[in-house]
């Protein structure tokens, strides 16, 4: 189903990756027990992953000796190159069950150590790390809308976000682009078989200038934003709260104050 090979422009990378998306989704079916093949994700070097795995393959200094999450994993591409580039730690999150073999197949090829969590990382607040890798997250609407908010507040949280994009339907405007590459695909998963690829990342806190913005920008960096309700009441909203309706309302107020 899957066959060891080497990743293009990412010289010491192998994967195992499959040639057959319809073969493969049908066998991965028929091993978990369903009757509906989803797309083996897992299988495949994604677009989005493959950019931002050569970003950090050429920015060494954005993971190394820092505690690395790399969320919807997959193959475990971009949780194998941060290893390669001397992460501290390393931890892939996805929540099919075959990505969790996948990936430990893939860091054995490779001889790093990945750990991985195969709960559903964005129904939790963002765990407590330095950098997070998000590489071709935003193809679908309620993975995309979900991811990106938990995104969000992880950065303003202070945590280093890249996110590997090659402009899918759900990836939202305003990110800060870093380095922009042209990745090798295959007409299996794409229109092409080869595609434009960029890395984004987004701002802890975005830069504002004076009086009322710079309160909010602060008021964001320690991870609270205030609003003033029609009453005259003020109400602390946290980005960190757990109730996922009141983390959206406090993204909310946080973009809008700082505007
Ligand atoms: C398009 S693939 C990208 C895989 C890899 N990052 C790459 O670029 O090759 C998206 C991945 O996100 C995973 N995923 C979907 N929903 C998720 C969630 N709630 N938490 C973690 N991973 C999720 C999927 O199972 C899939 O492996």
């Amino acid at each position: 189903m899957t066959r060891l090979q080497a990743v293009p422009d990412l010289p010491g990378v192998r994967l195992h990756l499959a040639d057959d998306v319809a073969v493969t989704a049908h066998l991965a079916a028929e091993e978990l027990g369903q009757s509906d093949p989803g797309l083996p994700f897992w299988a495949f070097a994604w677009v989005g992953g493959l950019g931002l795995a050569r970003y950090i393959a050429e920015h060494p200094d954005e993971v190394a000796g820092r505690r690395v999450v790399d969320v919807g994993s997959g193959s475990g591409l971009c949780a194998i190159v941060a290893a390669q580039a001397g992460a501290g730690s390393v931890r892939a999150f996805d929540i099919d069950p075959l990505a969790e073999a996948s990936v430990a197949l893939n860091a054995r090829s490779n001889r790093v150590h990945v750990g991985f969590a195969r709960s559903d990382p964005l129904s939790a607040p963002p765990p407590v790390c330095d950098v997070i890798l998000a590489g071709d997250v935003c193809y679908e609407q309620t993975m995309g809308t979900r991811v990106i908010e938990w995104l969000r507040v992880a950065a303003w949280r202070g945590t280093r976000v890249l996110i590997g994009d090659p402009g899918r339907r759900y990836l939202p405007a305003g990110l800060e682009r870093l380095a922009t590459y042209r990745v090798q695909t295959t007409l299996e998963l794409e229109n092409a078989t080869e595609k434009e690829t960029s890395v984004f990342t987004i701002p802890s806190a975005p830069a504002t200038a004076s009086g009322a913005s710079r309160q909010a920008d602060e008021s964001v960096r320690a991870g609270e934003i205030r609003v003033r309700l029609r009453d005259g009441n003020v109400r602390a909203l946290d980005v960190r709260d757990d109730d996922a309706a009141l983390r959206s309302l406090a993204l909310r107020a946080a973009e809008l104050a700082i505007r």
